[in-house]
């Protein structure tokens, strides 16, 4: 069930703690992109609280709305669709994006798609933005990387909307591993921007972690990577052993990025694809981008990042897979449930 031009579509993004609403046009121009962040609440307790995460979803959806159609200029009779996030993620903050969407489906007549948040990430690197940034072009199959605080996963992308899970982390998440060597680095959260700048005055090879590989398939294992960064730094503290936390954050990260594009490049090869697009909170790491970027090109592979703003959780990814799932399977219906562990279908 195709849009007609300019498929304008109203994406809602709560699946953890940030609070989005986005414009997008015909799958990939931004008309608007608005982003609560409520990082600074729950730095104060080192970690994302779910029934703290809800409850501000809760205060902050109808403002965030508002101010995403305002940006637009957008009145509701311009829209064609709503999409909302459904899964994976807190359950009561997928709660409130999902309840307040039917609200707005209800009041407007319009039809509302129900989006896989991983999905969305896969999306937002093929969505036109403003200024120079390159977006990857729309040659598939590409392999995609989503690297997130709750995911690591490995997508083929066969077209816009047509995506299949072909690797996955057996334990912990890239962007949760990094997140749980900030806090034991005493460097607070959220994790991997921390690490990231206390890794720039550090030496990568001054302390030697493992670089787990599973050896099955397109697999993930950070738990290893964490606990053997425990062994170093508990008995004496951080920055004990004669080990600077510069040089711990830098080590970590090293091994984080190692593994990321070692199974990256390796499932590019296994499917023949010519083209790596890299998303999730863990998509804004320098380290990665760079090091994604030679061993791609080493390859004869390109690889794609979206901007720093389209990396970490947003609305406008979730808008645009929303244009893409109604042309595939049209609208969900209003009983549409969240599923906090929802997957890409393999
Ligand atoms: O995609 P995202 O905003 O939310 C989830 O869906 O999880 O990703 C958040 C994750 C966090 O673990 C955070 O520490 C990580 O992305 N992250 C980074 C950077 N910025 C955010 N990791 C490494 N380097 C960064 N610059
Ligand atoms: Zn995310």
């Amino acid at each position: 069930m195709s849009l007609s031009d300019p498929g304008l579509v109203l994406g809602i993004e709560t699946s953890c703690d940030e609070t989005a609403a986005a414009v997008v046009r015909n799958g990939r121009g931004i008309v608007s992109n608005v982003v609560a962040s409520q990082e600074d609440i729950h730095a104060h307790f080192g970690g994302i609280v779910p029934e703290v995460a809800s409850r501000r979803h809760a205060e902050l959806i109808t403002a965030v709305v508002d101010e995403a159609m305002r940006r637009a200029e957008a009145r509701w009779d311009d829209l064609e669709l709503l999409a909302v996030t459904r899964g994976p993620g807190l359950v009561g903050s997928l709660l409130v994006g999902v309840s307040a969407a039917k609200g707005y489906a209800l009041a407007t007549g319009l039809p509302l798609v129900g989006i896989n948040h991983i999905a969305g990430h896969i999306t937002s690197s093929f969505l036109l933005t403003e200024g120079d940034h390159e977006p990857a072009p729309l040659h598939f199959p590409a392999l995609a990387l989503i690297a997130s605080g709750g995911h690591s996963d490995l997508a083929l992308v066969n077209d816009l909307g047509d995506y299949h899970l072909v690797g996955f982390t057996r334990d912990d998440a890239a962007g949760e591993a990094l997140d749980k060597a900030a806090r034991l680095l005493g460097l607070g959260y959220p994790g991997g921007p921390a690490i990231e700048r206390a890794a720039r005055d550090g030496d990568p090879k001054a302390i030697e972690l493992p670089r787990p590989d599973t050896k099955e398939g397109f697999e993930f294992s950070f738990a290893g990577l964490k606990t053997a960064l425990v062994r170093i730094v508990e008995p004496e503290g951080p920055g004990g052993g004669g080990h600077s936390v510069a040089d711990l954050a830098a080590a970590f990260q090293q091994a984080v990025v190692d593994c990321l594009v070692r199974e990256t490049i390796e499932a590019a090869t296994h499917f023949g694809v010519r083209q790596i697009v890299v998303a999730g909170g863990v998509a804004a790491n320098d380290t990665l981008r760079r090091q994604m970027t030679v061993a791609a090109r080493a390859g004869g592979l390109t690889a794609y990042f979206p901007p720093m703003s389209l990396c970490t959780d947003n609305a406008a990814m979730v808008a645009a897979a929303g244009y893409y799932e109604m042309s595939r399977h049209g609208p969900a219906s209003l009983s549409m449930e969240v599923d906090s562990a929802l997957q890409l279908p393999s």
